[in-house]
């Protein structure tokens, strides 16, 4: 069969004909890995997955991470972490997200291993529906002035779990702190599969670039953070109930945007890690 996407936003983004992700042959999984690697974000409607049908069709394209945040993992499939605003009947939060936080982030950007690619399905909307940006950290590292790339060549950044938690005053415990140390990883990423070089970054988690005085770190990080947040290069997906969004998370900065916190949301997210055999840092 061949696969129908329409691009939505030049190759950033790439909208795939209606398709029932239960039942992919093996033939189809390789057109949808190629259509990964020409479209950093798919997207697909309609679908009808439930929590062991979304964890089968991730695990197709690599193992996948169990959260450190475990207290928001589905009770039956712990590869699948929760984004919500909800609470139990004891009151506490369901999910990852639940204090407003709207950082723009990579997820996991903050381990020695990041993942390569996210999938976040919808399971209840608020009322709008919700959205959620995406920026393109391919385009906006090829567009980025001369200047600002010989600044940053070569260099590392730190990766804080921590500051991102701080800045949105998220609960934490001590043992999910140690597990996530600070780390660094090149600012200029090439991706493994696509070649293409990403700004490594975002405002969320990037604290620092190694060794440059604190001051002009800042002043480099703000004009980057900046940079990659022009309209040209974000795309922001209005949510129907039965979407599922599938991320490059090697070269794809994201973000929940604000909603109505007395509507009920709740995400489903599949997080998918690098092959073993693959040397990181790229
Ligand atoms: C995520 C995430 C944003 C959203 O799932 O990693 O950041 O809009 N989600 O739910
Ligand atoms: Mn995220």
């Amino acid at each position: 069969m061949a696969l129908g996407v329409k691009p939505i936003k030049g190759t950033f983004v790439g909208e795939v004909d209606p398709i029932d992700l239960r039942t992919v042959d093996d033939s189809t999984l390789a057109e949808l890995k190629a259509a990964w690697n020409r479209y950093q974000i798919l997207v697909f409607r309609g679908l009808k997955m439930d929590e062991s049908d979304l964890v089968s069709f991730s695990q197709r394209f690599g193992d996948l991470e169990i959260h450190v945040r475990t207290e928001y993992l589905s009770r039956e499939h712990p590869e699948i972490l929760y984004v919500s605003n909800m609470k139990d009947e004891t009151g506490r939060a369901i999910g990852i997200l639940s204090q407003g936080e709207v950082g723009w982030h990579y997820d996991q950007i903050y381990l020695p291993r990041p993942a390569l690619g996210s999938f976040l399905m919808a399971h209840t909307l608020p009322k709008d529906r919700g959205e959620t940006s995406f920026a393109d950290m391919s385009l906006a590292y090829e567009q980025l002035p001369q200047g600002t790339k010989a600044i940053i060549e070569g260099r590392k950044a730190v990766q804080s779990y921590e500051a991102f938690n701080s800045a949105y005053s998220v609960p934490t415990d001590k043992k999910q702190t140690k597990q996530t140390p600070d780390v660094e990883h090149p600012i200029v990423r090439t991706h493994p599969m696509t070649g293409r070089k990403a700004l490594y970054i975002c405002p969320g988690m990037t604290t620092q670039i190694v060794g440059l005085p604190e001051d002009e770190s800042r002043a480099v990080l703000d004009e980057l953070f900046d940079w990659t947040v022009r309209p040209e290069f974000v795309y922001t997906h209005n949510w129907q109930a039965g979407d599922g969004v599938m991320w490059d998370n090697a070269c794809t900065m994201h973000r929940r945007e604000p909603f109505d916190e007395n509507q009920q949301r709740l995400m489903k997210r599949t997080t998918i890690l690098p092959p073993a055999d693959l040397a990181v840092p790229y």
